[in-house]
């Protein structure tokens, strides 16, 4: 199969590319780095001619509504209108669960824009939600940072390790497309206890305080905003065994 992995060079997209190389189809991985920016579109054209499958993996540190509607609206937008003049088969989009019930703004605005465009477009699809990557939880921890104090939202996670997304994203390209799949980590806590369980992983002492009125990232949440409340691809791996096989890193 011929696949295209747009922002094939990130952290998840890198790992996409290498499984389907891995299981022998032709792969080409995409980003600026490779010499395409995917807010202008230019070339896409010529990339996508004889594709049948396309992965998105494209990500922008774009945390205000405004930015991200229009990185990752606009991105998919271009894309999709170029697989449906190349008759791409399959589009797979890496999303997060929760966008679908959020009533977001920021960064997550900008999923449930990119999530629109792809339920608008003509091109057969699967929506990948995955939940928060384990190597995403120090920025979490980081971005709740203030005056020495570490203050989260009233809500739990169900974190996954970034190879086990990357497994997902691989299985579904090689396969029919499916609507959406939810995908998350074997471990469902509060977001306070991840980060205290980080904390003692990295020997950090700074308090932590829940306060339910931050939210996630500003969005207002409920318990279950952000794990799965129906079917999901359930991965094994835990956060413990993560850490352990990626001690020497
Ligand atoms: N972090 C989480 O916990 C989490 C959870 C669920 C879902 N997600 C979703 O996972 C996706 C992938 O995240 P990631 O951590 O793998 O991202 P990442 O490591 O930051 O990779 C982003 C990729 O996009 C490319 N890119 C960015 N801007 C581009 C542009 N204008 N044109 C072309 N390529 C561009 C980057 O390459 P260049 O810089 O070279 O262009 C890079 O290859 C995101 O959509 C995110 O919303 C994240």
């Amino acid at each position: 199969m011929n696949v295209v992995v747009f922002g094939g060079t990130g952290n998840i997209g890198g790992r996409v590319a290498e499984r389907l190389r891995a299981a022998g189809h032709s792969v080409t991985a995409v980003s600026r780095e490779t010499g395409v920016d995917l807010t202008t579109g230019a070339g896409l054209a010529d990339l996508l001619a004889g594709v049948d499958v396309v992965v998105d993996t494209l990500n922008a540190m774009a945390f205000d509504t405004e930015s991200a509607v229009a990185f990752f609206g606009g991105t998919s937008e271009t894309i999709l209108r170029a697989e449906e003049e190349a008759r791409v088969k399959h589009h797979i989009a890496l999303s997060i669960v929760g966008a679908d019930r959020l009533d977001a703004s920021g960064y997550l605005a900008g999923k449930v824009a990119q999530e629109q465009a792809i339920r608008e477009s003509g091109v057969p699809s699967t929506i990948v939600r995955a939940t928060q990557f384990f190597d995403f939880l120090p920025l979490i921890a980081q971005m709740s940072t203030s005056d020495g104090v570490v203050t989260v939202g009233d809500h739990d996670l169900q974190p996954m390790a970034p190879e086990e997304v990357a497994r997902v994203l691989a299985d579904v390209a090689v396969g029919a497309p499916l609507g959406v799949v939810e995908t998350a980590g074997p471990e469902r806590a509060s977001l306070a206890s991840f980060v205290e369980r980080l904390a003692q992983h990295d020997g950090s002492s700074l308090p932590l305080r829940v306060d339910a009125s931050v939210g996630y990232f500003g969005v207002p949440t409920t318990g279950d905003a952000i794990v799965p409340v129906g079917d999901a691809r359930i991965s094994d791996v835990t956060l413990e065994q993560w850490w352990h096989a990626h001690a020497d890193d």
